[in-house]
């Protein structure tokens, strides 16, 4: 094999364990490669997993055919000034959100393979959602390899990158609005005498089982909606509530402000 290990992974963190966990389902132990700043979390993790500790950046870089960052966006700065020795057969993987393909290209400045992952912190229980883009200088077998590695642990859809900010705006950001709703439906199973505990687990239950069954079904979630809703019965009453009170138009609203924010913050 032309390079010492297949997958280097940058950064051990949420994320790059996760994804360390997902890449061992893939392939073998002996072909990874890891580097944090962190030496008691490097080792640990490599202890753990039976994973090659490299000695720094550089040294994973340089012999590492898959490399991915999976540090916070504000040190992918500092990461890409090592990447000066990378050759065009390399493939850089980013998961740092808001962090262009045309950035690290400039950073780098190399015709190289780049490809951009939008991941969600459902990814951490293997019930994420994941999109993907990639420049022209990958093939379909690299991006064929990074999506079955994401797709050990979430759902993967291939995007344009100029759609990745709307990633942000519905997945990425998105578990946030559903603890909310969660927590939400939890309070009025409260007010109406539900102990606490039962009724966040009522909740989540309710919302895990219904986004089930938009998956599982591929019918769309109105009438799933209405297959709920039984003329004059309780489920009725409370959908013209949700309406008076413009769930659906805040819903739209919030995906739609998250978007702009992650487009603004690039500017
Ligand atoms: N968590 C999510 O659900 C999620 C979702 C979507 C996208 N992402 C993206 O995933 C990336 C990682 O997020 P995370 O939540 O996994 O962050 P994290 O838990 O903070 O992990 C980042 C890791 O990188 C290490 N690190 C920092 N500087 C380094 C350097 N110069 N060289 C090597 N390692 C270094 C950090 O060590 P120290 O802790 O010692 O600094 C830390 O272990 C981010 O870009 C984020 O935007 C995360």
């Amino acid at each position: 094999m032309e390079f010492e290990n297949l997958l280097g992974i940058i950064g051990i963190g949420k994320m790059g364990s996760t994804l360390l966990k997902a890449a061992l389902k893939t392939i073998d132990n002996q072909q990874i490669i890891i580097y944090d700043i962190d030496e008691k979390k490097r080792q640990e993790i490599s202890d753990q997993y039976n994973v090659k500790e490299a000695k720094n950046n550089v040294n994973l870089i340089t012999t590492s055919k898959y490399i991915l960052c999976a540090v916070l966006p504000q040190v992918i700065d500092d990461i890409l000034d090592q990447f000066m020795n990378i050759r065009n057969n390399q493939i850089i993987i980013s998961i740092a959100a808001g962090v262009s393909m045309k950035h690290i290209m400039k950073k780098i400045n190399k015709e190289i393979g780049i490809i951009r992952v939008m991941p969600n912190t459902p990814a951490l229980i293997e019930e994420g959602a994941t999109a993907i883009s990639h420049n022209k200088y990958v093939n379909q077998k690299d991006l064929d390899f990074i999506k079955n590695v994401f797709r050990e642990v979430s759902l993967v859809v291939e995007l344009d990158e100029k759609l990745m900010d709307a990633v942000t705006g519905l997945s990425g950001s998105g578990p946030a609005y559903v603890f909310m709703i969660i927590e939400a439906l939890a309070d009025g199973g409260v007010k109406m005498g539900l102990p606490r505990d039962i009724s966040i687990k009522l909740a989540a239950k309710t919302v895990l089982g219904a986004a089930k069954m938009v998956l599982e079904t591929n019918e769309h979630p109105a009438l799933l909606k209405d297959k709920v809703a039984s003329p004059g019965g309780t489920t009725i009453t409370a959908l013209h509530q949700l309406e008076l009170s413009r769930l659906r138009s805040s819903l739209i609203s919030a995906v739609e402000a998250a978007t702009l924010k992650s487009k603004s913050m690039k500017e």
